[in-house]
């Protein structure tokens, strides 16, 4: 099975999980394209989604799927997005695709956020990913040097800005042994908008798709 099996696999997976009328919270990513793209067969039976990147907003909206702001859409039932690593305690590095923030705020507003991505990124222990924070422009020296202080290895995003008009420090030397203290240190420096950790608002569901077929840990 290939990487991208295994993605489609999850995503298909994942739409079980939708229940008639939801307005469904969608992440970014390639495993989240393929679950839009599954969507996109069974929009009638949902009032819409919110996505958590410009990218998926417009994937969304070119399957002719009704995109919604969070604002106006209030709690959400689901959260569907995939992880770039993830433990068995559910706890992701999220944010390679650089929508992390957008990604949390969507998470943090959802009643249930199911993880899907391939088996390749099941870890006992996160941080070989390096991990991305989203940084306001003008604390990125301020932000790398508190980094390196913390024994991190902090490097730019080179010609990338986030949907929110900021920069992402990719975090490289990170011994995450406790995602949740970690998460909660690295948002108290200031100019940190947010970071890839999603340990105090873990997922609810992951499911892992590989060779065996798709695997659910809760
Ligand atoms: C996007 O910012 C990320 O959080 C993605 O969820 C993550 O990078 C997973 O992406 P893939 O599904 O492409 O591996």
């Amino acid at each position: 099975m290939t990487q991208d099996q295994g993605k489609q696999a999850v995503a298909e997976a994942a739409l079980e999980e939708i229940e008639n009328g939801m307005v469904v919270g969608v992440g970014t990513g390639s495993t989240a394209n393929f679950f839009i793209d599954g969507l996109a067969r069974i929009k009638g039976r949902i009032d819409g989604a919110v996505a958590s990147s410009e990218a998926s907003a417009e994937r969304l909206a070119g399957h002719g799927i009704r995109v919604l702001e969070l604002n106006q859409a209030g709690r959400l039932p689901l959260y569907v997005d995939g992880a770039d690593e993830a433990t068995r305690h559910l706890h992701l590095i999220k944010g390679g695709g650089g929508a992390l923030t957008r990604e949390k705020i969507v998470a943090a507003a959802s009643d249930r956020f199911v993880c899907i991505a391939d088996d390749s990124k099941l870890v006992d222990v996160l941080g070989t990913f390096p991990l991305p924070l989203e940084v306001i422009p003008m604390a990125r020296a301020h932000v790398a040097r508190e980094l390196v202080a913390l024994d991190g290895i902090p490097e730019l995003r080179t010609g990338f800005t986030t949907d929110n008009g900021n920069l992402i420090l990719d975090v490289r030397n990170f011994k995450i042994l406790n995602p949740v203290e970690l998460e909660e240190t690295l948002d108290h420096i200031a100019g940190v908008v947010s970071n890839g950790l999603f340990a105090r608002r873990p997922a609810d569901v992951l499911l892992l798709g590989g060779p065996d077929g798709v695997q659910r840990i809760e």
